[in-house]
């Protein structure tokens, strides 16, 4: 008969886990919170282009969070031992759900029903990003088992560094090129949030995936496989890349920040960089390191959205005295 497990803190499974947990729950954030609704004159004052590239890129945005949220996520969560580890998934999990539904906030905000249709038609109907979606979900789906080995425990956790580190950030390009220049400044304070989720989410994963990868067999064969993955998802990434900004003039930057977000994915696997990347623009960096929100997930979350994290209940007595001292004051 199955014995089922009970989560106990008390005794750490590892060194990193408690801290990841820690560091999750003080980026907590939600959507609602923030004020899109004050870029609705920079939004009117952009180019009709630049909106389409907007909606677009947040468009392509959704599909991976909602694939992250609906699939990803659960199928990795059902398979990894440390009970620890599955709670910081289940954070993670329930955090793409907040970015999947805050890019709608943002589109709710700005623009009609009609646009907004029209834009989720595109999502599923555009070959580069159902390819993206159906590239990974093989390897979430190769989970859909009871026991599976650690090849495709090993698989699935890398496509999920590559979509976290990696296959967002052609999307992510466009809200903080904007930002950059003072426009949909409110909207990019959601989008840098998200930003630095998916940052811890890809250094997490990548090390739960390194601890897969020193009990592999053959592990020099599965990074081949995974090096070729990347490569088939980078070839992709370029097309949908030049599709969504070939009309505004930034490809050529765009698949630049790519190649540099690649390289990272590589580094949360554990492995060498494998792009060339000349200069990547200064106004995307510094849209990520500007005082709002920090794409180094050790920082400190941002300055215009603070969770308590040391809360002091009140009492009954705090009331009374609060009495007290309001009489006392007459
Ligand atoms: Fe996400
Ligand atoms: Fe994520």
């Amino acid at each position: 008969m199955t014995q089922f497990k009970a989560v106990n803190w008390n005794t750490p499974e590892n060194d990193y886990t408690a801290m990841f947990w820690e560091q999750n729950i003080r980026q907590f954030w939600v959507d609602t919170e923030y004020i899109p609704s004050k870029d609705i004159d920079s939004w009117k004052g952009l180019s009709p282009e630049i909106q389409e590239a907007y909606k677009k890129a947040l468009g392509g945005l959704t599909l991976l969070d909602t694939l992250q949220s609906h699939t990803g996520m659960p199928k990795i969560l059902d398979h990894i031992d440390s009970l620890q580890n599955k709670a910081v998934l289940s954070f993670m999990c329930m955090m793409e759900a907040i970015h999947a539904k805050s890019y709608s906030t943002i589109f709710t905000t700005v623009t009609t029903t009609q646009e907004i249709n029209e834009l989720f038609d595109w999502v599923h109907s555009n070959k580069h990003l159902q390819f993206k979606a159906a590239t990974i979900d093989q390897y979430y789906r190769s989970l859909d088992k009871k026991q599976v080995n650690t090849e495709d425990l090993y698989m699935a956790l890398g496509a999920s560094v590559l979509l976290e580190s990696f296959l967002f950030y052609s999307g992510f390009f466009m809200p903080l090129w904007l930002c950059g220049q003072g426009e949909m400044v409110a909207s990019a304070d959601i989008i840098k949030k998200i930003v630095a989720d998916e940052s811890i989410h890809g250094v997490f994963v990548g090390l739960l995936a390194q601890d897969i990868y020193k009990t592999l067999p053959n592990p020099e064969k599965v990074k081949d496989r995974l090096i070729n993955l990347l490569h088939e998802l980078y070839e992709n990434e370029l097309k949908y890349t030049e599709e969504v900004y070939t009309d505004i003039g930034l490809t050529a930057e765009v698949k630049e920040y790519v190649r540099y977000n690649a390289n990272k994915a590589l580094m949360n696997l554990g492995f060498e960089e494998i792009f060339e990347v000349k200069e990547v623009n200064p106004i995307v960096l510094n849209g990520l390191n500007l005082e709002t929100t920090q794409h180094d997930f050790f920082s400190k979350k941002s300055t215009n959205y603070e969770k308590s994290m040391e809360v002091t209940h009140l009492r009954d007595e705090d009331f009374v005295l609060d009495l007290e001292d309001d009489f006392l004051s007459i």
